[in-house]
C-alpha cells in the first residue's frame, strides 16, 4: 500500500525520488507524485493516476530542479485514483507539501473545521487535511519551526500515518513522522533519506533508523537526522536495522519477472532458515521469549494472519497439533478483531504470521492478544517490522526481499518456520523426544532438494496452463493438509490471472460446488500419496463423471491418478505428509504464473492488490 519517499542532500532529489518510487511499486498503488523544493524557495511537482513510468515521463518535461523533495505511490482509500487525489497535497499557500500513508480517521471533522476557517481543500482524500493543519501551526504556535508544526498537526490526527513534509520556506529540510504506518530514515554522506521500507534505501546505505510512533525526524541537507519524541525530547540513540542483503537481491537478476525469481529462490530460502537450528533444545528458537517451563505450560495456540499467511496458519495447526499435541485455532485477523467474545486460557500463546509485518489487521489482533495477557510470537520476513517490534518474540524467515505482490517464497518459508515452532513446543512439553525432533528435522532438510526437483518439472505446469485458456472459473480440491494447498493454489490463480478459482476440501464438493461442474470445467486436485489418497481419488472420479477436466498434483508413480487425469503435476516422494504442502505448492505457484502470463498480465503487480496492507 502507499509508498513514501523523501530526500534532502547534495544530489538532485527528483532522480532518487523516482527511483525510490519504482522500488516501492511492489507495495501496490494506483497513482504517484513527487514534489521538489527549489533553492530559490519554490515548490515544483508532478502527479498522476497510473504508473511511476507515466510520472517519470511527466517529470522529464517539468522543472524539478532541487535537492530536497518527497514522493508517493498512492493506493486509493478515500477518493478515486485520479491526478487530483494523487499525493503530494499542498496547503492553501502552495508552500507546504505532504505525502501520507495510512488513514486519517477523523478527517471529515477536520476538513469541516478547516473549510469553515477559510481553508481551500481541493481533493477527496483524507490526507489533504494534514498540510492545512501544518499551515495553521506554522502561522501560529509553531512559527518558524517546521518540525514543531508537524508535531502540532499530528496532535489533531486520529488513525494511522507515515508523513513526509517539505516546505518552500525550508529548502534544506525534510520532516517525517509516523504513527501506525511504517517509515524508516537514513543518514548518509550525500544526504538524508526517508522511505516506507528499506527497499529503496538498500543501494544508498546498510543501516536505517526506525521511528517509534509519534517520533518526529528532521532530515537536513548535510545528511544529519535528528529525532524527537512526542514530547519533544531528543532521541540520541534511535534503534537501527542493518540491511543484510545486497541491493541486487531486489533486482531481476536475469529472471523475466520477480515472481519467477522468487519461486526459484525457495530451496535456498529454506536452507537458510534451517541452518544452525538443530541443537541442545531440539530445535533452537532463541527468538521465543518463553522459558522451557512456560513453553511446556502452553495449553492453547491461537494463530492469527491474513491471506496467504492464513493458509500457512492452517498448515501450522496440523503440525502443532500433531507434534506438540496442543490445540490450535487459526483466525483471520480481520474477523478476530471484531469477535467480541474471544476466549483465552492463562497459558494461551498467540502466533501472528505476516510476511510484511505491517498488515494492519494482524497488528491490531496481536495488540488485542497482548492486551488479553497472551505471549505473542511473530513469524515475519521483514526485519524491524512493526509486528516484530511489538511482539514478545519474532522469528525472521530470512527469505530475502519479496518484490512480487503474490507471496511465494515467504509462504513456504513461513510454513517451515511454523514447523520449527511446533517442534520446539513438542520438545518442551515432552511430546517429542530429542530423537524424534532429529528425525523430523532431517525430513525438513530434504525439502530444498524436493523443491529443486519440482522446479525442474515446470514444463508440466506450462503444459497444464493451456487448460485454463478461455475459461472463467476453476475448482481446487484437496483433503486434510492438502486442502490448504488447494486454497493457496486458488488464491494465487485469482490474484495474478484474474480468473475466478474456488477452493474446497474435496469431500465438501458434493455439498454445493459440484453444481459448477460441466464439460471442460477445470478442476485442480491435490492428491498426494497420503492417508486420504483413495478418498480424494473418488472425488476426482465424481468430477470426471461430470465432464470436468482434472489436473492432479500427485506423487511420482501414481498410475491410478495418471490414468484418470488430463494432466498430472508430479511431485517426488516426500518423507512425511507434512512435507508435501511445502513442496506441492510450487507447482500451483508456477501454474498460476503461466496462466497469468498466457493471459498477458503483469504477474508482479496484479491490479488492486498491495504487498503490505496497512489499512484495516
Ligand atoms: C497473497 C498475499 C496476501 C498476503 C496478505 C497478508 O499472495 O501475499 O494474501 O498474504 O495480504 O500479508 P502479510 O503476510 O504481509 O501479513
Amino acid at each position: 500500500m502507499c509508498g513514501v519517499v523523501g530526500y534532502v542532500g547534495s544530489k538532485q532529489a527528483a532522480d532518487w525520488l523516482l527511483d525510490g518510487l519504482s522500488t516501492l511499486e511492489y507495495r501496490g498503488y494506483d497513482s504517484a507524485g513527487v514534489q521538489v523544493v527549489s533553492q530559490s524557495g519554490n515548490l515544483h511537482g508532478v502527479k498522476c493516476a497510473g504508473r511511476v513510468a507515466t510520472l517519470r515521463e511527466r517529470a522529464s518535461v517539468a522543472n524539478l530542479n532541487g535537492t530536497c523533495g518527497i514522493g508517493h505511490t498512492r493506493w486509493a482509500t478515500h477518493g478515486a485514483p485520479t491526478d487530483r487525489n494523487a499525493h503530494p497535497h499542498l496547503d492553501c499557500t502552495g508552500r507546504i507539501a505532504v505525502v501520507h500513508n495510512g488513514i486519517i480517521e477523523n478527517f471529515q471533522d477536520l476538513r469541516r473545521e478547516l473549510m469553515a476557517a477559510g481553508h481551500h481543500l481541493r481533493s477527496d482524500t483524507d490526507s489533504e487535511v494534514v498540510p492545512h493543519l501544518i499551515e495553521d501551526a506554522l502561522a501560529g504556535p509553531a512559527a518558524g519551526d517546521l518540525a514543531r508544526a508537524v508535531r502540532n498537526a499530528c496532535e489533531r490526527l486520529e488513525g494511522a500515518w507515515a508523513l513526509a513534509v517539505v516546505c518552500a520556506d525550508f529548502p534544506n529540510m525534510l520532516v517525517c513522522t509516523r504513527k501506525g504506518s511504517p517509515l524508516v530514515v537514513a543518514s548518509t554522506e550525500d544526504g538524508a533519506y526517508a522511505a516506507s521500507d528499506v527497499m529503496p534505501l538498500a543501494n544508498v546505505t546498510s543501516t536505517v533508523m526506525q521511528l517509534n510512533d509519534y517520533d518526529v525526524a528532521t532530515l537536513s541537507a548535510d545528511g544529519s537526522v535528528s529525532i524527537v519524541d512526542r514530547d519533544g525530547v531528543v532521541i540520541d540513540h534511535p534503534s537501527t536495522i542493518t540491511i543484510d542483503w545486497d541491493a541486487s537481491a531486489a533486482t531481476l537478476g536475469g529472471h523475466p519477472d520477480f515472481m519467477a525469481k522468487e519461486i526459484s529462490e525457495q530451496p535456498e530460502a529454506i536452507e537458510r532458515l534451517l541452518s544452525g537450528r538443530l541443537g541442545e533444545h531440539g530445535v533452537e528458537l532463541d527468538e521465543l521469549s518463553l522459558t522451557r517451563d512456560e513453553l511446556a505450560a502452553v495449553d492453547r495456540v491461537v494463530i492469527i494472519a491474513c491471506g496467504t499467511s492464513y493458509h500457512v496458519g492452517l498448515v501450522a495447526k496440523c503440525a502443532i497439533e500433531r507434534w506438540a499435541r496442543v490445540p490450535v485455532s487459526v483466525e483471520y485477523a480481520s474477523e478476530f478483531n471484531y469477535n467480541q467474545e474471544y476466549l483465552v486460557t492463562d497459558h494461551t500463546m498467540c502466533v501472528v504470521i505476516t510476511q510484511s509485518g505491517e498488515t494492519a489487521d494482524t497488528l491490531a489482533a496481536a495488540r488485542r492478544m497482548r492486551g488479553m495477557g497472551c505471549n505473542v510470537f511473530a513469524i515475519t520476513n521483514v526485519i524491524g517490522s512493526t509486528a516484530a517490534r511489538e511482539a514478545d518474540g519474532a522469528l525472521y524467515i530470512q527469505a530475502g526481499p519479496e518484490v512480487a505482490v503474490a507471496s511465494t517464497k515467504a509462504y513456504t518459508a513461513q510454513m517451515v518456520a511454523s514447523y520449527l515452532l511446533a517442534m520446539r513446543l513438542g520438545f518442551a512439553n515432552g511430546h517429542m523426544t530429542r530423537e524424534e525432533v532429529g528425525r523430523r528435522f532431517a525430513q525438513l532438510e530434504t525439502i530444498p532438494d524436493l523443491m529443486r526437483e519440482v522446479l525442474s518439472r515446470r514444463w508440466q505446469d506450462k503444459q497444464a496452463s493451456r487448460l485454463f485458456r478461455d475459461k472463467h472459473s476453476s475448482l481446487f480440491l484437496g483433503r486434510n493438509v492438502s486442502s490448504t494447498t488447494a486454497y493457496e493454489g486458488a488464491l494465487k490463480l485469482k490474484e495474478i490471472s484474474y480468473q475466478h478459482a474456488e477452493a474446497y476440501p474435496a469431500g465438501e464438493m458434493k455439498h454445493g460446488p459440484i453444481a459448477l461442474l460441466e464439460p471442460g470445467f477445470p478442476v485442480v486436485a491435490v492428491v498426494p500419496a497420503d492417508h486420504v489418497h483413495d478418498k480424494t481419488v473418488s472425488n476426482i472420479q465424481e468430477c470426471i463423471a461430470r465432464g470436468a477436466v482434472v489436473i492432479a498434483v500427485a506423487t511420482d508413480g501414481d498410475e491410478r491418478v495418471a490414468k484418470l487425469c488430463q494432466e498430472v503435476l508430479w511431485i517426488p516422494q516426500c518423507a512425511d505428509e507434512l512435507i508435501v504442502p511445502v513442496v506441492a505448492v510450487l507447482h500451483l505457484q508456477l501454474l498460476a504464473r503461466y496462466v497469468a502470463r498466457d493471459r498477458g498480465f503483469d504477474v508482479d503487480k496484479p491490479r488492486n492488490l498491495a504487498k503490505s496492507v496497512t489499512v484495516e
